[in-house]
C-alpha cells in the first residue's frame, strides 16, 4: 500500500490539498470549513478516473473475513480499498474493531407498526461504541506521522477509544472532558488505558475550545471528528450494512446527531457505494437529537440548514450533550442528499425507547436510543412507511452508562414534568430490581407476580 494515493478537499470551498499541508486544527486556510479524503483515482469529482471493479471487491472483502491477518481481521481495514490514506499498512492499529451484529428488532418492530427494522450495534466494538472504527483509521495516521501524543475532548466514547488506540501503539494521549458530565464508564476507561485525563470545570464545546489552543501550541495530533481520517473509518459500517443485505441498501438509516460527523460519514460511505458500482440506490438518512442539544434540529427549522443554531446543551443522554457541534454543514448536506430527516426527542422519548431496545436483549447506551424514538416520531408524521426497511445505528453499548439504567428502572431518572404523559409506557418498560429476605417463600411470590405482568 505505498503511496495512498488520496488528498484532501474542502467541504466549503473545494480547495484540494496534500496530506502535508492539513493544518493542526483540520480547517481550510482559505474558508475555516472541514476536510474531506478524496481518492485520486477514482473519487466522484477527480480528474483521473480509475475505478477498482465493484464484484472484484465484494468478493475479496469477504474472502478477508477468513485470513489470519490483523488488517484482515478487521471489520474496517478488509474494506481497504475503500480507505487508502496509509502509505504503509505496518502502520495500521487496530483492536479487531468492527463486523458488527446487524440484528432484527423483532418485538419492537412489531409494537410500532414496521415489517424490517434493523439495528446495527457499533456498542459490540472492543471499547463498546461506533468510535473504534474511526479511531483505527485516524490514529493509524498519527503513527505513521511519528506523532508522540494524541489528543482529544470528548463526551466520553471518543477518549476511551483514542486512549485504547494510543495505548495498542506505544503513544500517550491526552483526554480533556467536561468535569461531571460523562458517564463513569467512559471515564474508568480512558484512567485504564493510561490516558492523561482532564476533567475541565467547562461543558463539551468548552473543552473543544481549549484544545484548539492546545493544538497549536504544543506537537499533539487532534483526534476529534474534525480529522477527516476519522470519517474515513466510520465510513465502514455503512459497507457493512450493504454487505449484510447482499448490496441492497436499506430504505432508511436512523443516526443519533451529536458533533454530527458520523452522519456524514456514513452518508459519504452510501455516496462512494453508488459512485462505484457497489450499490444503486441511497437510503435516506436522518439524524435525531436530544430537545435539550437540537442545535441541527433547529437550524434547519430555522433556517433551512443555512446558518448553525447553537445552544447550551442540557441531555442526561451525555454523549450528544453538544451546542455547538463541528461537523454541522456537513450532516447537513448529507441530509438533503439522501432525502433525510432531523427531528428532535424528549428525555422520557429516550428514556422509554433505551428500555425497549434493552427488552430485545441488545441494550445500548441513551445517545444511541435516540434512534427508537426519532424512528416513532417520523412513522406517526408518514416520513418512513410500514413496508420500509429501517436500519437503527447504535452506537454505544449500555454498560457505558449503567446509572442511567439504574435510575430509569429504579424510578428516579425522570422528572414528573418530563413524563408528559407517557406514563403507561413507562410503567411497562420499568423493571426494578426487588429487594427480599433469603426466603424461598419470598421468591415464589414474586415470581407469581411477574408471570401475570
Ligand atoms: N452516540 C454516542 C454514543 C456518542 O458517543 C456520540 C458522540 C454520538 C452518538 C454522536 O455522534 O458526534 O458523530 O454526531 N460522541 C462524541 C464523543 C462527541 O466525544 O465521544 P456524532
Amino acid at each position: 500500500m505505498e503511496n495512498s494515493g488520496h488528498q484532501l478537499r474542502c467541504t466549503g470551498c473545494a480547495r484540494v490539498i496534500e496530506q502535508a499541508e492539513l493544518k493542526e486544527n483540520f480547517r481550510c486556510s482559505e474558508c475555516g470549513d472541514l476536510y474531506e479524503v478524496v481518492y485520486t483515482s477514482w473519487s466522484a469529482g477527480m480528474p483521473e478516473i480509475r475505478k477498482p471493479n465493484a464484484s472484484a471487491m465484494r468478493w475479496l472483502w469477504k474472502e478477508r473475513c477468513c485470513s489470519n491477518t490483523e488488517a484482515d481481521q478487521s471489520g474496517v481495514w478488509r474494506f481497504r480499498e475503500m480507505l487508502h490514506i496509509l502509505q504503509d499498512e505496518a502502520n495500521i492499529v487496530s483492536l479487531r474493531e468492527g463486523n458488527t451484529p446487524l440484528y432484527q428488532l423483532r418485538k419492537v418492530a412489531e409494537s410500532i407498526g414496521i415489517e424490517q427494522l434493523f439495528a446495527k450495534h457499533q456498542g459490540m466494538n472492543p471499547t463498546g461504541s461506533f468510535k473504534d472504527a474511526g479511531m483505527t483509521t485516524a490514529l493509524s495516521v498519527a503513527h505513521e506521522l511519528r506523532f508522540d501524543w494524541v489528543a482529544c475532548a470528548s463526551t466520553g466514547n471518543t477518549s476511551a477509544a483514542m486512549a485504547a488506540y494510543a495505548a495498542r501503539a506505544g503513544m500517550r494521549s491526552l483526554v480533556l472532558i467536561p468535569e461531571g458530565k460523562i458517564a463513569w464508564g467512559k471515564l474508568s476507561q480512558a484512567m485504564d488505558y493510561g490516558a492523561v485525563t482532564l476533567q475541565l470545570r467547562t461543558d463539551f464545546d468548552g473543552c473543544v475550545r481549549v484544545l484548539s489552543e492546545v493544538v497549536k501550541r504544543a506537537p499533539v495530533y487532534l483526534l476529534n471528528s474534525v480529522n477527516p481520517y476519522r470519517l474515513e473509518g466510520q465510513k465502514t459500517p455503512a459497507l457493512e450494512i450493504a454487505e449484510a443485505f447482499d448490496w441492497e441498501v436499506p430504505d432508511h438509516l436512523i443516526v443519533p446527531g451529536g458533533n454530527l460527523a458520523n452522519s456524514s460519514a456514513l452518508g459519504k460511505a452510501f455516496l462512494e457505494m453508488k459512485h462505484l458500482g457497489l450499490t444503486t440506490k441511497l437510503p435516506r438518512i436522518s439524524v435525531i437529537q436530544a430537545e435539550g442539544a437540537n442545535p441541527l434540529y433547529r437550524s434547519i427549522l430555522e433556517s433551512g440548514g443555512e446558518r448553525l443554531q447553537s445552544v447550551e446543551a442540557q441531555t442526561r443522554a451525555s454523549a450528544i450533550r453538544i451546542g455547538n457541534p463541528a461537523s454541522w454543514k456537513k450532516a447537513v448536506r448529507i441530509i438533503q442528499e439522501t432525502g433525510g430527516y432531523c427531528e428532535q426527542v424528549s428525555e422520557a422519548e429516550i428514556a422509554i425507547a433505551k428500555a425497549e431496545i434493552g427488552e430485545e436483549g441488545i441494550g445500548c447506551e441513551p445517545a444511541s436510543a435516540v434512534t427508537l424514538a426519532g424512528l416513532k416520531k417520523l412513522l406517526q408524521q408518514g416520513k418512513v412507511q410500514s413496508d420500509e426497511r429501517v436500519v437503527l445505528l447504535l452506537t454505544g453499548h449500555t454498560l457505558k452508562d449503567s446509572d442511567y439504567t439504574i435510575a430509569y428502572h429504579r424510578g428516579d431518572l425522570l422528572k414528573a414534568a418530563e413524563i408528559d404523559g407517557l406514563q403507561p409506557e413507562i410503567e411497562v418498560t420499568r423493571r426494578n430490581a426487588v429487594e427480599l429476605d433469603a426466603s424461598a417463600d419470598q421468591v415464589l411470590r414474586e415470581l407469581e407476580r411477574a408471570a401475570v405482568r
